[in-house]
């Protein structure tokens, strides 16, 4: 069962769906349907049931893949809609190389984290109904079929469970999930794809950049744009982060960490970088981009601006960030599950290079240990925030 921390009344039970039926269809797959049978447990023979910590070297975890047990997987199709799913283990999948996610890039990706909580040693997943929900409205966005969130809630439980020796002890590091979802079905001309896969991998992670928590450093994209109105900037699909590779490597090459996007309408404001949402501070007031159908609405983010108003920042707006802010800002932060919370050391724009306040009295690092002590159990999570798994 999935209990939330703090609530009795949070307390998700995956047969409490069973059977519902779906709002709406898609070459016979629902546009949200509903999972609803409990998946079988792994049984104890299983090595994951077993042994409690997998024997890697827990200090050297930086943000690459480490193959895990085992992955979910549950498929969509016309005449079934999503099916209940199962544990298989790690390993490649088949796909028909018509399949439209290959073919037309029908595919979208969610990322979350599982904790050990530091108090009680148990399994803490953050926020992640935030997931299940994004994940609908960028299927809705590509046409795709999407699970319910008791089907996501489900799979992602499962998939910690199965791989729970992969959790990293406490403080170091998380289990990063990784839910897809796909357009398996085969397609030649352009359409949306008759079949649907969901699937859930994990891999264990420490700090997403080479940096550490140290400062990272942007370079501001020069002529290059992440996303354009109308366009699908503010929903995760795959085909988001091709289209920033090369930029990125170019930032990489003049030693800079990442690139940090300007909108493609005026070159004027920020949107993010391509790995996370960006956040200004100037005189306490803190600022971040508004999502306005550019930009990734971050569950980090989001997040953020709700612990900066706890922690009594007067002022945290949503806005447009015009480039020009970023010459006497105080401090600049990026944020995202991967990345958490990164100090910006540094943004070069035009031959112009920008330096920020980083350190342990920012408000940056005021916001990463109060999210970092929510994830990890330290501090109450007063907003409900954490999800046990039993
Ligand atoms: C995440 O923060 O979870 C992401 O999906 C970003 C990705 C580029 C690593």
């Amino acid at each position: 069962m999935l209990l939330r921390r703090s609530s009795v009344a949070h307390k998700l039970v995956s047969s409490s769906v069973a059977g519902r039926s779906s709002l709406f269809k898609l070459g016979g797959c629902s546009l949200f349907a509903s999972q609803t049978a409990a998946l079988p447990l792994l049984p104890d023979a299983m090595p994951s049931a077993r042994e409690e910590y997998a024997d890697i070297n827990w200090d050297e975890l930086g943000f690459g893949l480490q193959p895990t047990d085992y992955m979910f997987s549950a498929k969509c199709t016309a005449e079934e809609g999503f099916s209940r799913g199962e544990l298989n283990r790690y390993g490649n999948i088949e796909l028909s190389p018509s399949a439209g996610v290959l073919n037309y890039g029908q595919g979208l990706f969610e990322g979350l984290k599982a904790f050990r909580s530091e108090d009680s040693g148990g399994l803490l997943l953050f926020r992640p109904e935030e997931n299940a929900k994004r994940l609908q409205m960028g299927a809705e966005r590509l046409l795709m079929p999407s699970p319910s969130v008791e089907l996501f809630l489900d799979a992602v439980k499962k998939t910690v469970l199965a791989n729970r020796r992969w959790v990293p002890p406490p403080g170091k590091g998380a289990l990063y999930l990784r839910p897809l979802l796909l357009g398996t079905g085969a397609v030649l001309g352009l359409a949306p794809a008759p079949e649907y896969t969901f699937l859930v991998y994990a891999s264990p992670v420490g700090n997403y950049f080479k940096e550490g928590l140290s400062p990272i450093h942007l370079m501001i994209g020069d002529g290059v744009y992440r996303a354009t109105p109308g366009g699908a900037g503010d929903v995760k699909t795959i085909a988001n982060y091709a289209p920033v590779l090369k930029a990125q490597r170019e930032a990489k090459r003049k030693g800079f960490t990442e690139v940090l996007f300007l909108d493609s309408v005026n070159n004027r404001y920020l949107e993010e970088a391509s790995s996370c949402n960006v956040f200004v501070v100037k005189d306490n007031v803190i600022a971040t981009p508004a999502t306005r159908g550019t930009i990734l609405p971050g569950v980090t983010r989001k997040s953020m601006i709700h612990l900066a108003r706890n922690l009594g920042y007067q002022q945290v707006e949503e806005r447009l960030v015009s480039v020009d802010e970023l010459a006497d800002a105080d401090e600049v932060f990026c944020t995202g599950t991967a990345v958490v919370v990164a100090p910006v050391g540094s943004i070069t724009y035009k031959d112009k290079r920008f330096e920020y306040q980083t350190g342990s009295k920012t408000t940056g690092q005021r916001l990463y240990s109060a999210l970092t002590g929510i994830q990890m159990g330290r501090l109450p999570d007063d907003m409900d925030w954490m999800v046990e798994i039993d």
